[in-house]
């Protein structure tokens, strides 16, 4: 992963833990309406993907684990992780495309009830991603995936047959094979470069390709489902992935440049953003709170600014979404060329590093890096009118970190994801005067490495302890357990 040169270590602070009486007047322990229902306070577990779905996506006896493990210490929300819309292959990511979904969908949402005694809220976020193929092995890639064109023959010709063109395929693409970097970068086009070193990978913009063209008539519906089947297994709301390296956070990028009426301005970069919502409300109903993660900024050269956030912002709460919550960064145009045979991943460039930024850092280091937009973008929201509830994430740790967010306005609701993961029981530990009893995550990110190997997600701070233990589930090579030990 990226790292910031000046590699300044910035060590997570307990601060000052409040006292049960503390707690229970804080903003952070008040509780706060998102749309038709009531969290019991302000805290909130984003989505995180563990990879512990069947390689089908249904729910395994592994994700109910997990989810109970972080129902147990109670926050006021949780969001079940990334979930594919479509009925497609993905690999051990939850899916929720089919009805056959539903069963493991419903018994998920029942161990959260049970676990947490109908405290906390359940969410499920909806993702939609395009393809990206794994970088090929190069001579591969001349002998099978590149399409040749007629430019590649004209170099050829150009080259080795004194001009004339008529070469067979087989023998323009060993030529190709065999062309040093630099008359290689002469032949081939960009994109035909950055499938030839980091792997293909569609874009929003391919309108050469009728299944992107189709993308504005084909999203809505598959939204749509997806929301309704959450609704029916029980869930208290849904959030519309719109943050991040997929699909959705590409159609509100100013890289989209579609010329079909969803690409260009702001206001087309939001326009399947909206259809999709509008489409994702006449399934659900008014009264199922629907809303979206989207990036306060992009974090790449030439990507979304705060000001895009702003409108943004403004139009998913006056079209009626019940709550905003925000991220950072996390793209692929930035991210690191992946090895031979693995598909590059979107947090491993500087955007990466801005959403899940880690210890050693820059002098702001990694605690709220996202706050300042954040809070533009609350302050945009109020003087627009809009009270949509709007959430903040990013390094947030201790309940002091917590409370002045709420404090300063710069949000409504406190997300804390790796804090949750080293301890999920934060929240019951903090509400109780036991905050000197938390396991404070220190930011190294051993977590998000699990993550983009696509292995079973742990942390550092408890995966190996009390191994031994009676029913202790463990990973897939049998040397790290799967949830945190219990708090006694
Ligand atoms: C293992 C892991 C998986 C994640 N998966 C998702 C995801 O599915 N969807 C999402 O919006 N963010 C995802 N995130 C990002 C977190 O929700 C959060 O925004 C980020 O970690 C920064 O918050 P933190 O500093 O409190 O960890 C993931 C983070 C981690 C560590
Ligand atoms: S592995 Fe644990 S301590 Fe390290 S960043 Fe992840 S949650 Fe925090």
């Amino acid at each position: 992963m990226w790292r910031p040169p000046e590699r300044i270590r910035h060590d997570s602070r307990p601060a000052r833990w409040p006292s049960t009486q503390e707690a229970a007047l804080s903003r952070l322990f008040s509780p706060i309406q998102v749309g038709s229902i009531a969290l019991r306070h302000r805290t909130w577990v984003p989505a995180m993907v563990p990879w512990r779905a069947t390689e089908d996506g249904f729910v395994s006896q592994d994700v109910l684990e997990w989810y109970e493990r972080f129902a147990q210490g109670r926050p006021a929300a949780i969001v079940v992780e990334a979930t594919g819309i479509r009925d497609v292959p993905s690999g051990p990511l939850l899916r929720i495309g089919d009805e056959r979904f539903l069963p493991g969908l419903k018994q998920l949402v029942e161990v959260v009830r049970r676990a947490s005694e109908g405290e906390t809220r359940l969410f499920i976020q909806l993702i939609d991603f395009l393809s990206i193929r794994r970088r090929p092995d190069p001579a591969r890639y001349f002998a099978e995936y590149l399409g040749l064109t007629e430019r590649h023959r004209r170099a050829f010709g150009a080259a080795e047959a004194g001009g004339a063109v008529g070469a067979n395929d087989a023998e323009i693409r060993s030529w190709l094979a065999s062309l040093e970097r630099n008359d290689l970068e002469k032949v081939l086009d960009i994109r035909e470069l950055e499938s030839l070193d980091h792997g293909a990978r569609e874009r929003v913009t391919d309108m050469h390709l009728g299944h992107i063209r189709d993308l504005p008539r084909q999203l809505p519906g598959l939204f749509g489902g997806a929301a309704r089947r959450a609704r029916e297994a029980g869930f208290d709301g849904v959030e519309l992935h719109y943050a991040h390296a997929y699909t959705m956070a590409c159609f509100l990028s100013p890289h989209n440049t579609r010329g079909d009426g969803y690409g260009g301005g702001v206001a087309e970069r939001a326009r399947l953003p909206l259809e999709v919502y509008e489409q994702v409300r006449a399934d659900v109903g008014a009264g199922f709170p629907v809303g979206c993660r989207f990036l306060a900024e992009e974090c790449v050269s030439g990507g979304g600014s705060i000001d895009d956030a702003e409108y943004f912002a403004c139009a998913f709460a006056k079209a009626g979404m019940d709550f905003l919550s925000l991220s950072r960064g996390g793209k692929f145009d930035d991210a690191q060329q992946p090895k031979v045979g693995a598909a590059a991943y979107p947090y491993t460039g500087r955007s990466g590093y801005e959403c899940m930024p880690s210890y050693f850092s820059d002098a702001q280091g990694p605690f709220g890096r996202n706050l300042g937009a954040t809070a533009r973008i609350h302050a945009a929201l109020r003087a627009a009118n809009c009270n949509t509830p709007l959430i903040a994430a990013g390094g947030i740790h201790n309940f002091e970190q917590a409370e002045a967010v709420l404090a300063s306005g710069q949000a409504d609701i406190v997300a804390i994801a790796r804090q949750a993961l080293a301890d999920p029981d934060w929240f019951t530990k903090v509400r109780n005067g036991r905050g000197a009893q938390v396991r404070l995550c220190i930011y190294t990110n051993y977590c998000e490495a699990l993550d983009q190997r696509h292995r079973q997600v742990t942390c550092e701070l408890w995966d190996r302890d009390a191994l031994d233990e009676s029913g202790v589930r463990r990973s897939a090579d049998g040397k790290r357990r799967l949830i945190a030990p219990k708090w006694s």
